[in-house]
């Protein structure tokens, strides 16, 4: 239990803003997206007073809605996915702002139609020419939406217009450099919110603070005292009704390139010179510039994919991912990623990064363990007095907090040592774990800060780190030889050789 100071940190990092007047545009508009997390954000930051009022939303896709049933779509996603509509004068005054144009991402008349509305809505509304445009569709459609968008100007003025593109940013290296070309013709890096949820978290935003807002973690941050570190992101559900994405992605596209990389990276990346959006960017390509998988030659000792099987969740019977609706019987998309990561730098030099995420496993729980080294010379001689090493943990979800392990001796005549923890919860020292990853993001974008939104280079070295695993893998396998593990257990026994082969195990969460 950690107890608030009276004169708490300040940081900067978080303080009240309010963008200006604009009109955010969502290509997508009648996907899941948009219905469940981006509009239900809008509300949540309209009824906390952080948007102006003169905020407008428009709704771009293929169905023929009209602009009412494009707001009763998103009240009922408001209601079924946050804390509900609240009072009717707030929805209302909220819904009199969202509008629907019917259009077809590669049609250019479409895109004419939309320009024409968002004049119109300028007029209407006094949103001043200021655009978001967020690409919330499928990510095979995002170089043709903005070669549209350049192609009609909608994008040309860098001071009033931005665009917002979902992940995966490319399927791989050369597309993800091909996408950042299409990017580049048409607007301004600075114009580019290339977006990644798990930075909108507030307990990923804390690595930073935690890091280097604190005198005492930051001497022990480095080889000589980390033995290696463990990255864990673990969920319950399976592929739900996803499969037409996740076949093509498949874990490593889904999780590892991005969410698990940001971990990665605001845990291993050096001191920023400035908490400003290119400074801390920068240190963030450096890491990952210096990183490599461990063993590319045998890829089996850096990389292990896996598969979920039948099982059993909470006592419920679930069918493994092969049969799950939409996914190809003999599919080899990995739902489940282990990789060993080596950091080539002064910091890191010789400590192993575990990063491992998957679907259909016990628990949902992602967190950041930091696993310390041995003491130098233990002087408790019997097996019974040995120690065990100090772990910090940082809890990204749920139970939002950080943990550290240390030794103490147990109460008696004998000197007999014991692992505790002291542990700091969100929860019982905020009464809160912290906003919505999409509130936060969506408002950074309107308010132009780029700070937790990848850039271009940085988006390709992540995908450089794990081209040696996706050229293997993506080259044909028999689906025979793809390792399965249980639907509710944590991992196929090639993934606890990974790391068992160092002498080191997985964290039992
Ligand atoms: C998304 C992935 O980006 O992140 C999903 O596409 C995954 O497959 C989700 O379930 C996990 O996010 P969170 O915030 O629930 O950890």
């Amino acid at each position: 239990m950690v107890t608030l100071l009276e004169n708490p940190l300040r940081v900067g990092l978080q303080q009240q803003r309010m963008p200006e007047p604009n009109i955010i545009v969502f290509f997508g508009a009648s996907g899941d997206l948009t219905k469940r997390k981006l509009v239900p954000a809008l509300y949540h930051l309209k009824r906390e007073r952080r948007l102006p009022p003169e905020l407008t939303i428009v709704g771009v896709a293929r169905r023929p809605w009209s602009d009412d049933y494009f707001r009763e779509q998103m009240r009922e996603g408001v209601d079924q996915f946050s804390d509900g509509v609240g009072s009717e004068a707030a929805w209302e005054d909220f819904a009199k702002g969202l509008f629907y144009c019917p259009g077809d991402i590669d049609n250019p008349e479409s895109y004419q139609t939309l320009k024409t509305l968002l004049a119109e809505l300028d007029e209407k509304r006094g949103t001043r020419g200021n655009r978001v445009f967020y690409l919330a569709v499928a990510p095979n459609f995002f170089p043709e939406a903005i070669r549209q968008l350049g192609a009609s100007e909608m994008l040309k003025d860098p001071q009033k217009t931005r665009l917002v593109i979902e992940k995966p940013f490319g399927r791989d290296l050369s597309s993800a450099q091909q996408l950042n070309r299409v990017v580049t013709q048409v607007c301004k890096e600075e114009q580019v919110y290339r977006i990644d949820h798990y930075l909108g978290k507030e307990t990923v935003q804390n690595l930073l603070v935690f890091r280097f807002a604190n005198a005492i973690f930051e001497p022990l941050w480095n080889r000589q005292f980390v033995d290696h570190v463990q990255i864990t992101v673990a969920e319950t559900v399976g592929v739900e009704d996803r499969a037409g994405y996740y076949e093509s992605a498949g874990a490593l596209r889904d999780m590892v390139q991005n969410h698990l990389m940001q971990l990665f990276c605001l845990t291993a990346m050096e001191p920023p010179n400035a908490l400003d959006a290119d400074s801390i960017r920068t240190e963030k390509v450096k890491v990952i510039q210096a990183t490599r998988l461990a063993d590319v030659n045998h890829l089996e000792n850096s990389a292990i994919r896996g598969q979920y099987s039948a099982g059993w969740m909470k006592g419920k019977q679930v069918p493994g991912y092969r049969v799950e609706p939409g996914v190809n019987p003999n599919s080899t998309t990995p739902t489940y990623v282990a990789m060993k990561f080596v950091v080539d730098n002064w910091r890191w030099q010789g400590v192993p990064f575990y990063l491992r995420t998957g679907k259909r496993l016990p628990k949902k729980v992602s967190e950041i363990s930091i696993q310390f080294r041995e003491v130098p010379y233990l002087i408790f001689q019997s097996a019974a007095q040995q120690a065990n090493t100090n772990v910090l943990t940082m809890r990204i979800q749920p139970n939002e907090g950080i943990a550290m392990r240390f030794e103490v001796k147990m109460p008696g005549a004998d000197l007999r040592s014991r692992s505790v923890e002291m542990d700091f919860s969100y929860g019982s020292s905020f009464g809160v774990t912290g906003g919505e990853a999409y509130d936060r993001l969506l408002l950074d974008c309107m308010m132009g800060d780029q700070t937790l939104f990848t850039r271009s280079d940085e988006v390709e070295a992540a995908w450089r780190v794990v081209t040696p695993a996706l050229n293997v893998w993506e080259s044909p396998t028999d689906p025979a030889t793809i390792p399965q593990y249980e639907a509710g257990t944590w991992e196929p026994s090639e993934a606890e050789l990974l790391i068992n082969r160092d002498g080191r195990r997985w964290r039992r969460l």
